[in-house]
């Protein structure tokens, strides 16, 4: 594929990192994610396999070197291998660095061999708690034994395992070093990440259930010795290494850290919308431009377009005791 020019922002930031919501359906009902009715889109509404392909393609072509799919749950799209095992073209050209997902962990124990083979080397597996009553609470819907044997499958598939945590008051705070201790001993990285401002905000209340990880992270070191790394993976998190375990654990912080400025992220949703972040509303289509033309130029000048749009930042923002710089839109809707 010819190289093209990079996709470079307002703010001098180059998009490289596609997250793709190949459905906005989930087998579980996570309470900060989902209200527990959700009205989900007609399938004639989805991009089909092959126009996720040509999308996905289209972006890597303008510079795009990291895929990560995400859903409602990406495992539950029908035929999704298809589309995995496409994907690995573009890796085995070298045209793309990382093809990954972040999946519930439902259907891993199915699919994990699968995407292995389709050059899937780590995935982000959600968990935010090892107790099956408050997970069976937390998800509506979901049963822990399950996500358990879905994680041992893919490590035994030899993929590397990130367990997400959303950090929750008054529900995993008790859990911090069993999760600690439960993802070292497996050799799993662990990330917790600052309850968002989005989704079904009539019904739940954001501010009862953030837990700042500033003070996660407080209550770790008063444990551990933890050393900051200057790794990056490519997303939000800031790691540092358990000096006593080696493990590394990351912290997605959109509350008490704004990361925007080190942006490097677009998403698409499952209908062929372009969300140019999480945290506000613009967006863009590109089923039109998709369908209208055979051409790629067509496409291509879409994605442009909509890149010179991206917004600095989201302004979520707890501090005056009120959310502030909420979205109604659920977080399933753009996987995160
Ligand atoms: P890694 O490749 O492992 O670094 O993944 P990642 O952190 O990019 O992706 P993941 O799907 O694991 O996302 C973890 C959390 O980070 C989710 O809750 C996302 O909503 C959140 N997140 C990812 N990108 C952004 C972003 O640009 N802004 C905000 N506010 N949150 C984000
Ligand atoms: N705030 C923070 N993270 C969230 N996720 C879903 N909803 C929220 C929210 N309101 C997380 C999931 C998953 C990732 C894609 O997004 O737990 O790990
Ligand atoms: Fe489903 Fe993930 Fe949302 Fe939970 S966080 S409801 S697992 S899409």
């Amino acid at each position: 594929m010819d190289q093209l020019a990079p996709l470079i922002d307002p703010f001098a930031r180059a998009i490289t990192y596609l997250r793709v919501s190949v459905t906005d359906r989930c087998d579980f009902r996570c309470v900060y994610c989902m209200s527990e009715n959700m009205q989900f889109l007609p399938k004639r509404e989805l991009l089909t396999l092959e126009e996720l392909d040509r999308m996905c393609s289209t972006f890597i072509g303008l510079g795009v070197r990291k895929l990560r799919i995400t859903g409602g749950e990406p495992l539950v799209r029908r035929d999704i291998m298809t589309f995995f095992q496409g994907m690995k073209r573009h890796l085995d050209r070298g045209s793309l660095d990382e093809l990954t997902l972040t999946t519930n962990g439902s259907q891993l124990a199915r699919f994990a061999d699968q995407l292995a083979e389709a050059g899937v080397k780590r995935i982000n597996v959600s968990l935010d708690t090892l107790d099956a009553d408050k997970f069976a609470a937390i998800t509506r819907w979901g049963r822990l034994g399950k996500v358990l044997e879905g994680i041992e499958a893919a490590q035994a598939a030899g993929l590397r395992v990130k367990i997400n945590a959303v950090a929750l008051k008054d529900f995993n705070e008790d859990e911090l070093f069993t999760l600690q201790e439960w993802c070292a001993s497996r050799d799993m990285d662990l990330t917790f990440i600052e309850v968002m401002p989005m989704g079904d905000l009539g019904n739940e209340d954001r501010l009862d259930q953030y837990w700042s990880l500033k003070d996660l992270r407080a209550r770790l070191a008063e444990r551990f010795a933890l050393t900051d790394l200057e790794e990056r993976t490519g997303g939000p998190a800031r790691y540092v290494r358990v000096d006593e375990t080696g493990q590394k654990i990351g912290f997605i912080t959109p509350l008490t850290h704004n990361f925007c400025e080190s942006c490097n992220r677009v998403r698409l949703t499952c209908t062929g919308q372009l969300y140019m972040c999480l945290g506000q509303e613009d967006m863009a289509d590109l089923r039109a431009p998709l369908r209208d033309s055979a051409d790629n130029a067509v496409l291509e000048n879409a994605i442009r377009a909509a890149i010179s749009l991206k917004p600095k930042g989201h302004d979520f923002d707890y501090s005056r005791q009120v959310v502030d710089g909420q979205m109604s839109r659920h977080m399933s809707h753009t996987g995160g």
